[in-house]
């Protein structure tokens, strides 16, 4: 069986007890490690678990899921995901794998980023499409994220804006000569968000959005330092939120409830 057991958001403590037991019995045990980050590294999760836990990279994952599901028809592999295992990172392609290969599969359900954001006061059924903001370069600035934010603005809807990570990369000198050489992990902070959607703002119209837009700041959800800031779009380019993760959310109209919710739980680093 191929069991996908979130862990929370924070530490070691934040599993399920469901998942922990699942944790403490399975064969082999996988720490999903590039689409998000606990509060903790692997030797803290190994401490907690009482066993050896081995970090699935992308390639991994993506490329040589066999060596994952490798006999999981008659043996228990856990595959450890921060936060939910399908809150917006979705692995069906290893559920897909282990389907094809008849292998039974579970989710153990977390917290996640994706409903942890009400923590700010903004109701969960007041958001629109959640985007994903990239990490821009010199030549590459994809925006087509900026389309569903004025769509969910249309609509009177919140938009939860994911940030990029970047983990085990390699410089593009390093992959042109198969150099196994990776970068420093990178983790999009909420000032270099909003740096982004200003920049957009200088070349194009976005419909609803101007430097006085309302946005918040969430940093750290889930944790005893987590950081949560409502202020305008340009003051929210100026504001640091310290260690990731990071996230950003474009506030749409305001019911009376959420801006008291807004008033008594988020501060206001700048006036
Ligand atoms: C691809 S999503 C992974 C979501 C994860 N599976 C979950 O259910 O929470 C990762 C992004 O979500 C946001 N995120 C995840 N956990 C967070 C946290 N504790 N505080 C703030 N943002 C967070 C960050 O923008 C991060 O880059």
């Amino acid at each position: 069986m191929l069991y996908l057991i979130g862990l929370g958001l924070h530490d070691p403590s934040d599993v399920t007890v469901k998942g922990l037991q699942i944790i403490k019995t399975a064969s082999r045990v996988f720490l999903e490690a590039y689409t998000s980050i606990l509060g903790v590294g692997k030797d803290e999760l190994e401490k907690f678990y009482g066993r050896e836990v081995m970090l699935a990279d992308r390639d991994l994952v993506e490329q040589n899921s066999d060596e994952i599901l490798r006999d999981a028809i008659d043996n228990d592999i856990a595959f450890l995901v921060v936060g939910d295992p399908l809150g917006a990172t979705t692995h069906s392609d290893l559920i897909v794998r282990a389907y094809e290969m008849g292998i039974k599969f579970e989710v153990i359900h977390n917290a996640s980023i994706m409903n942890a954001v009400s923590c700010c006061g903004l109701q969960l059924y007041r958001f629109g499409e959640t985007v994903s903001i990239p990490f821009w370069t010199e030549g590459w600035k994809p925006d087509s994220f900026i389309d569903k934010i004025e769509l969910n603005l249309e609509r009177g809807l919140h938009s939860l804006c994911l940030l990029d990570i970047k983990v085990k990369e390699q410089s593009i000198k390093n992959l042109m000569k198969g150099n196994k050489i990776f970068e420093p992990p990178r983790f999009m902070s909420v000032v270099q968000a909003s740096s982004q959607l200003l920049e957009a703002l200088q070349n194009r119209q976005i419909k609803g959005i101007s430097p006085k837009t309302v946005c918040v700041g969430l940093a750290r959800i889930g944790s005893p330092s987590q950081q949560l800031v409502v202020d305008t779009l340009e003051n929210m380019s100026k504001v640091d939120l310290g260690k990731p993760l990071h996230s950003l959310v474009i506030v749409g109209e305001v019911h009376p409830l959420e801006q008291t919710m807004l008033n008594i739980v988020c501060k206001t680093e700048t006036k």
